[in-house]
């Protein structure tokens, strides 16, 4: 039997600093949630993205490292947390190939020590059921698709990148948690999301801002990758849509039925800029294709028919409808992107010439 969840619930969010964590953290400020995010503000962190709840009482910040099990106890004590999000990773596939050593410490030791933390409080306060650990994963566990075929709850796991081996430890950590601990864990492995507040090292926000410049619009080799795309957003409100109705224990795959090669994304962009900056059309011009990535996974795909059936839920947004949206948020928020410009990294190409270890 499924107890249900207390609602409204104090949510500790793990990365809410970040892309999809802010989004997380303002949908359940809206939707009358308590948050607490934990974050250790790392070179992807944007505290701009927080600044409209930054002040508000059902917000609250600790800046403690997922490493660190003595902080994390301390957060679980001051905010009796009711449910956890664990959405604090390093994320970006090109810096995990020059520098794996990172991932394995935040993505695996640090999902660790989430856990440890988590399970430590969860029994401190006698097992309550309605306790949850909601660990936020990635479709890129399951591999490479060919032409055909999509990754659902059952694929079996294969990772190929330094982030998605990771991700994937991750991933068994959590399930032995709840088997070996009976914690009771959702966990949901999404496709690449896209929208507002993305840091610019990502394909999306690197296209549009680099278009907007002049300067080229970089394609990993030929640019006949396919992934699956889904506005953040909509992500949000499937992760609050699990953590509130799924019962404990079950997988998701989230995805947004978008599939899109990354070519044709680029293109889209382009077509976008065209209408909204028609001085500088065609944006397209600046398309130059570049050294592929490394063991660069051909095609990711998403087969989300188990949470439409079990939960209701669905993109509300097609990709064209949120590649505009996207574009006009970054036109209409240089003082968001501009100085994130100046981090380490950004605008450089990373993850082609791996340093010896
Ligand atoms: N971006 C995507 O397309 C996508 C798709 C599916 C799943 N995911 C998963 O969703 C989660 C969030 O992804 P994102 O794109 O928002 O990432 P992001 O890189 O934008 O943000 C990560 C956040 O985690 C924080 N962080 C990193 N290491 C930390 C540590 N040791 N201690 C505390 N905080 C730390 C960073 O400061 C940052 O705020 C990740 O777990 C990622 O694997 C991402």
């Amino acid at each position: 039997m499924t107890i249900p969840m207390k609602i409204p619930m104090t949510i500790l969010v793990t990365g809410g600093t970040g892309f999809i964590g802010s989004a997380v953290v303002l949908q359940a400020i809206r939707d009358g949630h308590r948050v607490i995010n934990v974050d250790c503000l790392t070179y992807a962190a944007a505290t701009e993205s927080l600044a409209a709840v930054a002040d508000h009482p059902a917000y609250a910040f600790a800046q403690v490292d997922i490493r660190d099990r003595t902080a994390l106890d301390a957060v679980f004590a001051a905010h009796a947390p009711d449910a956890v999000m664990h959405l604090a990773a390093e994320s970006h596939v090109d810096r995990s190939i020059d520098g794996p050593a990172a991932f394995v410490e935040t993505n695996v030791l640090g999902t660790f020590h989430m856990l440890e933390a988590a399970r430590s409080y969860w029994v401190s306060r006698g097992k309550p059921a309605d306790f949850r650990f909601h660990h936020i994963s990635t479709d890129e566990v399951f591999g490479s698709l060919g032409e055909t075929g999509m990754f659902d709850e059952d694929t079996r796991y294969d990772p190929r990148s330094p982030y998605s081996a990771t991700k994937a430890g991750s991933d068994h950590l959590v399930r032995a948690w709840g088997e070996t601990y009976g914690l009771p864990i959702l966990l949901t492995n999404c496709s690449n999301n896209y929208g507002p507040r993305q840091f610019p090292e990502k394909l999306i926000p690197v296209t549009i801002l680099n278009a907007l410049a002049g300067k080229p619009l970089p394609i990993y080799g030929a640019g006949l990758n396919v992934r699956d795309w889904l506005y953040v957003e909509d992500h949000a409100d499937a992760l609050l849509t699990v953590l509130t109705r799924a019962a404990p224990g079950a997988t998701y795959a989230i995805g947004g039925e978008n599939e899109a090669r990354n070519i044709d994304i680029v293109t889209a962009i382009c077509a976008i800029l065209d209408d909204r900056r028609p001085d500088h059309a065609p944006h397209a011009r600046l398309i130059t294709h570049v050294t592929d990535r490394p063991g660069h996974d051909a095609r990711y795909a998403i087969d989300p028919s188990r949470i439409r059936a079990d939960l209701g839920w669905q993109p509300s947004l097609t990709l064209e409808q949120g590649l505009a949206q996207t574009v006009d948020w970054y036109l209409d928020n240089a003082d968001w992107w501009q100085p994130l410009q100046d981090r380490a990294g950004v605008g450089v190409r990373l993850g082609t010439a791996p340093v010896a270890p």
